[in-house]
């Protein structure tokens, strides 16, 4: 088995050719991203704090989420295929496509950490009763 994996990454319009990149494995798709030079939101600085470098993967063995993508994207999204691209680390051959930016509430819980756990929405505040955080 290669030491590198393929991230290629497609557009959602088609309105561009897709772009591809060999990255060791164990990158994450934003590191790949920045290689590729695809344009991808990093708000929260790839802390996992934001949603703004969301992707879903098209095809492609995924690692298991982290708590930040659960927090930040819910179960319904992961069960989709939804990720952080910040948080996924690599570990094969993968599709994925950058998803537009939208509307964040990850803004709110950039602050303290103080300031950021009376921010949570009720979806996080559930997720980290469930996880013990
Ligand atoms: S850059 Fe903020 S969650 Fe990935």
């Amino acid at each position: 088995m290669s030491d590198e994996a393929t991230i290629t990454f497609a557009d959602a319009d088609h309105a561009a050719e897709p772009r591809f990149v060999a990255v060791p494995r164990g990158s994450s798709i934003l590191d790949g991203a920045f290689q590729a030079q695809v344009e991808i939101g990093a708000t929260c600085g790839a802390r996992g704090r934001c949603r703004s470098c969301r992707v879903k993967v098209l095809k492609g063995e995924l690692p298991p989420p982290t708590v930040q993508d659960m927090v930040q994207l819910g179960g319904e999204a992961l069960q989709e295929r939804f990720r952080l691209a910040c948080q996924t680390r690599v570990i094969g051959d993968c599709t994925v496509v950058p998803m537009p930016p939208r509307s964040e509430s990850g803004h709110q819980i950039l602050g303290s950490a103080r300031a950021g756990a009376g921010a949570r929405n009720d979806h996080e505040n559930r997720v980290c009763k469930t996880l013990g955080v």
